[in-house]
């Protein structure tokens, strides 16, 4: 063995000194005390155990509105005070499409337009749009292309910040734009460099000043017998049993997509130790779908009656409504609605907490609405446990969509016969409609479940767009498939679809004409999946990439499309990745002539 020399010994004490002060160091990246001044400006005074960590989304969404961009050394100061790794923030806050992320010191854009690209805008200019826009707007306004917003029934629309320009054309964008620039110059984010949170919230205001909607508020909801149903519970004159039967005679099953029966959801979750949560989804990313927002903007209260009903029949506590971040009229009026009930309830309120989701359609599958809910990166979970077991935080937790709650009271006060009244073909219960696309009237239609295509459109719609003939039909949004003019026959409803590969969903119902492709429409959506996997499985992440390229081809390398649709149907963790093949297998199965 070799003799250590001392030179070596004394080297190795000085370095060791050097770890020494190195490690009395704090770790990584240290925040600035301009970028902690600015954060605490915006968010409030910290906490002494430092900011809530769950409410992560809510911070970048307020940094964002007041900014128009998340900085990094504003990150980094979020970090700190969150007592987060800033890899963490930075890794949440990346994955929602609505926050951009830019280095200090570089521009932030005054103003960011989205043209959405969905499949119904698709079909009314969209990419017109795209086109000509850059030329009118300028430098300044960053342009881009973004998935479904919630408007296709007033396709083709537009996003100027939080202001929605429908059946846009060039110059009404421009125009809307023109406006919201001004108002961003009159309260400039920064003034010689400086910070100023105060013109900061009213620029942030001012970018998003639409209209309020026609509603029927607190007071004519009331009038009219509203809230009795959570009342009479409250005062032990209504039994939870009595509400439990009526949704279970009535046949009410989840209008999310998943088909769930209500009143069999909410008996497992009420058979669980408390405390429990209720989750209600308002994210509504379908592309073709925008039925909550149509209700959510009619009869605020319908809804949050049903909200209070399934918080006491079930037992929560505490409650989040999930909502769209590009509702941004409904979180103002539900923000209103939420307010004027506290201040006179009908009964003891749960705690009622409104939370914006942030631009990922994968925050629909509950699970990954849960871990967006809860701070973090919106990925499905991996079952078992379900949610009605390990939820929210950990505890049980009962999730909806909206329209499911919206139903409620109507169907104790009229009696579950009332609901199941209704059908055609077999099927039984209302089902709301999204329609777009080539019909003469789009919008939301109620009808009878199991009516069909070709009855909906000719009896709802006013029929199809002058020159435009049924040639095909998406029944179920991206991920529900794409169906012939020869079976435009078959009842639209749960479990009526799926022997030809398709399945209803949330009822998007996008018509297409003898003007359009199914091919077309089949890249449209498999492009939108890519673009909105999470990324946590390859199978999913991959795949759909790779098909969305393969699509492209004016020959379809079938063979590969086949193997990629049955590895995407059997690996993938969440219905994204499983349904992704739907479009695939249509178009071959459907339209041969096509590929
Ligand atoms: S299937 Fe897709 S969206 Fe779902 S968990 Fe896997 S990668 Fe994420
Ligand atoms: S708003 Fe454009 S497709 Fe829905």
């Amino acid at each position: 063995m070799t003799a250590t020399p001392a030179t070596a010994v004394l080297a190795t004490a000085d370095d060791l000194r050097a770890r020494i002060r190195r490690a009395a160091q704090p770790k990584g990246r240290q925040p600035d005390e301009t970028a902690l001044a600015e954060v605490a400006a915006v968010l409030g005074p910290v906490p002494a155990g430092g900011y809530a960590r769950d409410l992560l989304i809510e911070q970048l969404h307020r940094l964002n509105d007041a900014v128009g961009a998340l900085r990094e050394p504003h990150l980094v100061a979020l970090a700190k005070l969150l007592n987060r790794p800033m890899a963490e923030v930075a890794e949440v806050a990346s994955f929602y499409h609505h926050f951009a992320i830019v280095p200090a010191g570089a521009a932030v854009p005054e103003l960011v337009v989205r043209v959405c690209d969905g499949l119904s805008c698709s079909l009314a200019g969209a990419q017109d749009l795209l086109a000509r826009l850059p030329a009118l707007l300028g430098r300044a306004v960053k342009l881009e292309p973004a998935p479904c917003i919630g408007r296709c029934e007033q396709a083709p629309a537009v996003a100027v910040h939080q202001q929605v320009v429908v059946h846009a054309t060039p110059a009404a964008v421009a125009a809307k734009a023109a406006e919201g620039r001004a108002a961003c110059s009159a309260q400039p984010p920064q003034a010689g460099g400086a910070f100023e949170p105060a013109a900061l919230a009213q620029r942030a205001v001012t970018r998003g000043d639409e209209g309020p909607p026609t509603y029927t508020p607190l007071a004519t909801y009331r009038a009219g017998g509203g809230y009795a149903l959570p009342a009479g519970l409250a005062a032990g004159r209504i039994d939870p049993e009595t509400v439990l039967q009526a949704l279970e005679h009535a046949g009410l099953r989840g209008l999310g997509g998943a088909g769930f029966p209500a009143g069999r959801k909410w008996r497992i979750v009420r058979g669980q130790p408390g405390p429990r949560w209720l989750a209600v989804n308002i994210d509504e990313g379908e592309p073709g779908t925008f039925k909550d927002r149509t209700w959510l903007e009619r009869d605020p209260h319908r809804f949050l009656e049903g909200v209070l009903v399934a918080a006491q029949v079930v037992g929560c506590d505490d409650v989040v409504l999930y909502l769209r971040d590009e509702y941004h009229q409904a979180r103002v009026l539900l923000q209103q609605e939420l307010a004027a009930l506290a201040a006179d309830p009908p009964c003891p309120l749960p705690r009622i907490q409104l939370r914006r989701g942030a631009g990922a359609y994968v925050c629909g599958e509950e699970s990954a609405m849960l871990e967006s809910i809860e701070g973090r990166r919106g990925e499905p979970r991996l079952r078992p446990p379900y949610i009605a077991q390990v939820g929210l935080f950990g505890r049980p937790t009962l999730a909806h969509n909206l329209e499911t709650l919206y139903w409620v009271r109507d169907i104790v006060a009229r009696g579950p016969q009332w609901f199941a009244g209704f059908g055609r073909h077999g099927r039984t219960g209302l089902r709301a409609y999204s329609v777009s696309g080539r019909v003469r009237e789009p919008g939301v239609k109620l009808a009878p479940a199991g009516i069909t295509v070709r009855e909906l459109v000719a009896e709802y719609c006013g029929g199809m767009a002058d020159g435009h003939q049924l040639y095909a039909y998406l029944p179920g949004g991206a991920s529900g498939g794409i169906l012939p003019a020869s079976l435009a026959d078959v009842p639209l409803d749960f479990d009526t679809l799926q022997p030809h590969g398709c399945f209803i969903g949330s009822a998007a119902v996008v018509v297409l004409s003898q003007h359009d492709r199914a091919r077309d429409a089949a890249l449209n959506v498999m492009r939108f999946l890519a673009h909105e996997s999470c990324g946590q499985c390859t199978p999913c992440r991959v795949g759909t990439d790779k098909a969305a390229r393969l699509m492209e081809a004016p020959r379809w390398d079938t063979a590969t499309l086949g193997d990629l649709a049955t590895v995407m149907a059997d690996a993938s963790i969440c219905g994204l990745g499983q349904a992704a093949p739907n479009p695939i297998r249509c178009v071959t199965t459907h339209f041969p002539h096509e590929i």
